[in-house]
C-alpha cells in the first residue's frame, strides 16, 4: 500500500500544538507551484485570486469551479509533498449542501487536492459543517471575504467596532465547533486577530491580521512583484515582473540587431 507523502491538514494543528508558525502561499500553475515548495512552504492554497492575478479581473466573482479544478490539477502536478488547498468560488457551495458536497468533492476526486477552503458568513457554517461531515478537510476564511465584495462596499477591514468583533469571535469559535481545521482571517484589526488566534484550538492563517497569528499567507504574485497592485498588508520580496520586462527587452534588441538566434542555437 503505498504512503501518503503530502502535509495533511491535521498536521497543521499540531504545527499550532508546537507553536510553530508557518506560512501558506498561493499558486496556480504547475511551474510556480514547483518553485513555492521548494521555497519550503508546506501549504499551498490555489485561490480564486487566480481571478484577479491570472486572469485580469477586478474581482474573484467570475471564476468557475472548472477552472479552479483546472488550476489546483496543474499545482498538484508541480508538487509532491505540500498540502493543496483547493479554493470554492462564488456560488460553489452557496445553493444547498448538496452543491457544496458535490464541488468540493471534486477538488479531491478530480484534482489532487487534500482539502477545501470556504468563506464563511455567519450563515454559512452549517455548509461547511456538510462537508466535514463526509470527510472533506476545510479551511474557514472570515473577516474580508473577497466573494461578498460587493456586500461589505469594496475592500475594507473588519471587525473594527467592540460589536463587529465580538461577533468575529463567535464565528471564529462556530467554525472551529464545525470542524474545521484551519481558519484564514483577512483584513482584520491585529488585536482582534490575536484575540481570536489565543481562543482557537485550530490555527488561524492571517492576511493583512497582524503578527499573532499562527500562519502568513500571502498571494504569491503579490509576494515576488507580478501584481498589477499590491495591498498595503502585503509584502514585495522580490521584483519578478522587472526581470521579466529585461529579459523581453534583451531579447528584442537581440532579434532586431540580428543577435538572436547565434550560430550555438541553430542546428
Ligand atoms: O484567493 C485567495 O488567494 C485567498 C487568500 C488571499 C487567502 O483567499
Amino acid at each position: 500500500m503505498s504512503q501518503i507523502s503530502r502535509v495533511l491538514p491535521i498536521d497543521l494543528v499540531k504545527f499550532k500544538q508546537k507553536n510553530k508558525r508557518f506560512s501558506v502561499l498561493t499558486a496556480y500553475d504547475a511551474a510556480m507551484a514547483a518553485l513555492v515548495e521548494q521555497g519550503g512552504i508546506e501549504v499551498i492554497l490555489v485561490g480564486d485570486s487566480c481571478g484577479n492575478v491570472v486572469a485580469g479581473h477586478s474581482t474573484t466573482l467570475p471564476m468557475t469551479m472548472d477552472q479552479m479544478i483546472y488550476h489546483t490539477q496543474c499545482v498538484a502536478r508541480g508538487t509532491s509533498r505540500a498540502l493543496i488547498v483547493g479554493d470554492m468560488p462564488f456560488m460553489s457551495y452557496h445553493e444547498s449542501h448538496a452543491q457544496a458536497k458535490a464541488n468540493a468533492g471534486r477538488f479531491l476526486k478530480e484534482a489532487d487536492a487534500q482539502a477545501v477552503k470556504i468563506e464563511v458568513l455567519p450563515n454559512q457554517v452549517d455548509t461547511l459543517k456538510s462537508l466535514v461531515d463526509v470527510g472533506i478537510p476545510v479551511m474557514g476564511h472570515i473577516g474580508f471575504t473577497p466573494q461578498s465584495v460587493f456586500h461589505l462596499g469594496g475592500y475594507k477591514l473588519q471587525g473594527k467596532t467592540a460589536a463587529q468583533a465580538d461577533a468575529m469571535l463567535a464565528l471564529a469559535l462556530e467554525v472551529e465547533a464545525a470542524g474545521a481545521f484551519s481558519l484564514v482571517l483577512e483584513m482584520v484589526p491585529a488585536v482582534l486577530a490575536k484575540r481570536i488566534t489565543e481562543q482557537l484550538r485550530i490555527p488561524t492563517i492571517g492576511i493583512g491580521a497582524g503578527p499573532d497569528c499562527d500562519g502568513q499567507v500571502l498571494v504569491l504574485h503579490d509576494l515576488i512583484g507580478l501584481s498589477r497592485r499590491s495591498p498595503k498588508f502585503s509584502k514585495q520580496y522580490a521584483q519578478v515582473g522587472t526581470d521579466i520586462v529585461s529579459a523581453i527587452s534583451a531579447f528584442n534588441a537581440d532579434v532586431e540587431a540580428g543577435r538572436f538566434p547565434g550560430p550555438e542555437h541553430g542546428f
